[in-house]
């Protein structure tokens, strides 16, 4: 998996952010040091630190101090995937073995604490309390999100309500605070780090539902990780919650969900029938209205270069493929 390859502009730094997050694993400890540099190494977008970097751009730019927050933003995100693999019992990520499936369940949870405590400590060399709140807020909420997933394996009544309550907790406040401590690390105006925080927010979510759609109907080569994994999981997202709205649809649905459940059935011919009605254009419209209200967002903030890479992003995050 690579990095987001937009933006000339941050390739420099964003090589620095890439030699900081290797190092901050390095010297406590063989093994742990071992499996986090397994996940850091098989790469990933580098979509958080980048948008710390770019939300620097609003205000005076300093990489130094950017590095405390876009380096600690990326391996928190680290941190959650090795304890999401857990959760999801996934076997690849980014087209590696996951943590979890090399080292097993006990070596992945203290890999995922130990990434969150470095991310901790980097912080701490920011002098400024408010950034520290708002970061660990993001992690609270990130906990709460992935405990309701927990809680909502399987239950085919949820609403899209509940789905995107879920999704703006374990995904999208993560990259809304990601342009947000940018800006204020770098003393942007208020104003422009609340339509920052607004833009990453609505990037965020429309993120997770790409996300979601992405783990139907992609392949393993091009997401890094084997698809229905979510279905596989009981895991009933957006896609799904629209196809069970559709009557013809929705009894054959539940009876392959339920199979699905007890073992008797693999995830294909579920993904078949959400394929042959419309969860999937449906889930992409929505992805593409909190795109309309990111780039509103957007239209607020100064012209620059920066801003039209965030254009740029937000019309990556409607048609990705990885
Ligand atoms: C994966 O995030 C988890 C979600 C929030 C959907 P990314 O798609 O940003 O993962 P990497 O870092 O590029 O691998
Ligand atoms: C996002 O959800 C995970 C976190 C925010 C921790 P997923 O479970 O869908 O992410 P992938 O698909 O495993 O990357
Ligand atoms: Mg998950
Ligand atoms: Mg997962
Ligand atoms: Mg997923």
């Amino acid at each position: 998996m690579k990095r987001l390859q937009l933006f000339g502009l941050l390739n420099n730094d964003m090589d620095q952010i890439e030699k900081e997050l290797y190092r901050s694993v390095q010297g406590d400890d063989d093994l742990l040091t071992e499996t986090s540099m397994h996940l850091l190494k098989a790469g990933g977008k580098r979509l958080r630190p980048i948008f710390v970097l770019m939300g620097g751009k609003f205000g005076r730019y300093d990489l130094q101090k950017l590095k405390c927050i876009a380096v600690p933003l990326e391996l928190i995100h680290s941190a959650s995937l090795v304890h999401d693999d857990v959760i999801d019992d996934a076997e690849l990520r980014r087209g590696e073995l996951t943590v979890k499936a090399k080292w097993g369940d006990k070596i992945a949870m203290y890999t995922g604490d130990y990434i969150y405590a470095k991310a901790l400590i980097m912080t701490t060399e920011l002098k400024n309390p408010r950034i520290h709140q708002i970061l660990s807020k993001a992690m609270v909420e990130m906990s709460i999100g992935e405990m309701e997933q927990i809680r909502d394996f399987f239950n085919t009544e949820q609403s899209v309500r509940h789905y995107l309550q879920r999704i703006r907790r374990k995904t999208a406040l993560l990259i809304a605070v990601s342009c947000q401590l940018g800006a204020l690390a770098a003393d942007a105006e208020p104003e422009s780090a609340r339509l920052l925080y607004n833009y990453g927010y609505n990037v965020g979510m429309a993120f997770q539902i790409r996300d979601d759609l992405l783990d139907l109907s992609g392949t393993e080569k091009q997401i890094g990780k084997p698809p229905g994994s979510d279905m596989r999981q009981g895991n009933i997202t957006l896609p799904v919650i629209y196809t069970l709205e559709d009557e013809r649809l929705r009894t054959s649905l539940l009876d392959e969900i339920s199979s699905i459940r007890e073992g008797h059935s693999s995830v294909g011919r579920a993904i078949d029938l959400i394929l042959t009605g419309e969860g999937i254009s449906r889930a992409e419209e929505l992805a593409s209205r909190y795109i309309a209200k990111a780039l509103n967002a957007l239209d607020q903030l100064p012209n620059s270069r920066t801003k039209r890479n965030l254009r740029d992003i937000a019309f990556f995050v409607t048609g990705r493929a990885y």
